[in-house]
């Protein structure tokens, strides 16, 4: 069976995995999160820097892992090299598509373009090294992708192939909430910190803050007037101007609680109109915020109400980004012989669309 060597650099992780089929043989990533943690975001200097870094230490720590189980591997037996093209951050992109064009020119590998968003789709399907989960492809799926730069919902109706029905038209979920928690001074990213806060309060809502477009028939969302009137409520009721230091834990519990559910409530509600539009009824739900146990249980009983079924990735090395989804679509494409014809001319497309 070919071996893929797979590379994604698309925001602050430097992620590189060994696939096989759908097999992930070796998986590492290299997280930035420390080094954005301060300024509240990812700040795209430092990114390209880090990416720089540690790119050639994570391919030789993801080809070392391979070899405690496999000691005569090495990058010159591997058959494809597979890099995620877009969308992503441009300057950090580029680190990856570099490295990837180094090595299919020094190995004589064939090079396959990846679009990052087809990796999170694929998240739910990746598996590990012994073939678990067993779980085989019922197209059509509905998903929903939920991350820090995404918020789509996809109909994933084969191999390859995707219909997009709605996207963020300003801020994606996990930004939305990573800028809730840089306003409330919890550092980045938000989402695992906002979580831990608002399961003190059983997730409850406390204070109905807006939930933006859900009175319209789209399946777009939006986010900013949510994080606008969060803002403008802090400023009222604390009256500081830039980070909100809030000293009573119960405030605290109840704000970041609220906050989620508005978030989450979108999410739900906008997959639930989704689920009747076309009449899906099995869901995925992918992304790093599908990282969050509270949001798994809303979709569970959105499945269940609807009798169907809802498909997660692995927590926690599939739900983030990473580089297996990448070299697990790698392998769909290659059966279908989607190679760049000259890799030298491979360029970064930031803005690349499904
Ligand atoms: O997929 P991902 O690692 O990177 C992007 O492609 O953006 O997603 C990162 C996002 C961040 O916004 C982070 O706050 C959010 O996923 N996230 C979570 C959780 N873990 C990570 N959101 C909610 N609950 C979590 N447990
Ligand atoms: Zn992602």
């Amino acid at each position: 069976m070919i071996r893929i060597l797979a590379i994604d650099t698309s925001c602050d992780e430097t992620a590189v995995a060994i696939t096989e089929g759908r097999r992930v043989l070796s998986n590492v990533i290299y997280s930035q999160a420390l080094i954005h943690k301060k300024w509240g975001g990812v700040v795209p200097s430092l990114a390209k820097r880090a990416h720089e870094e540690k790119i050639d230490f994570v391919i030789e720590e993801a080809v070392r892992k391979l070899r405690l189980k496999d000691s005569g591997f090495s990058l010159a037996k591997i058959g494809f090299v597979a890099v995620t093209q877009g969308p992503g951050l441009a300057v950090a992109l580029e680190v990856g598509i570099k490295k990837a064009k180094e090595l299919s020119a020094k190995y004589e590998k064939k090079l396959i373009a990846i679009n990052h968003l087809e990796g999170h789709l694929y998240s739910p399907f990746v598996q590990n090294r012994t073939g678990k989960p067993e779980r085989e492809f019922r197209f059509p799926y509905l998903v929903l992708v939920a991350s820090g730069g995404h918020t789509n919902l996809v109909v994933f109706n084969d191999h390859l192939s995707y219909q997009m029905l709605g996207e963020t038209v300003d801020d994606a979920a996990g930004e939305a909430l990573d800028k809730a928690a840089k306003l409330l001074g919890l550092g980045y990213p938000g989402g695992p910190v906002i979580e831990r806060l608002a399961k003190q309060v059983n997730n409850q809502d406390f204070h109905r803050f807006p939930r933006p477009m859900l009175k319209t028939n789209q399946l777009d969302f939006s986010f900013s007037g949510l994080k606008t009137s969060f803002y403008y409520y802090l400023k009222q009721r604390y009256s500081f101007s830039t980070t909100f230091i809030i000293e009573k834990k119960t405030d605290l519990y109840q704000l970041t609680s609220s906050f989620q559910q508005a978030v989450f409530e979108t999410l739900v509600k906008k997959t639930e109109r989704a689920i009747r539009e076309t009449g899906i009824k099995n869901l995925c739900l992918v992304g790093g915020v599908s990282a969050n146990r509270y949001l798994r249980t809303l979709f569970r009983g959105l499945a269940k109400k609807y009798q169907g079924d809802v498909l997660f990735p692995s927590y926690p090395y599939l739900t983030g980004d990473n580089a297996a989804m990448i070299g697990v679509v790698g392998y769909y494409k290659a059966l279908q012989g989607k190679f760049i014809a000259d890799p030298q001319t491979l360029d970064r497309q930031p803005r690349l669309l499904l």
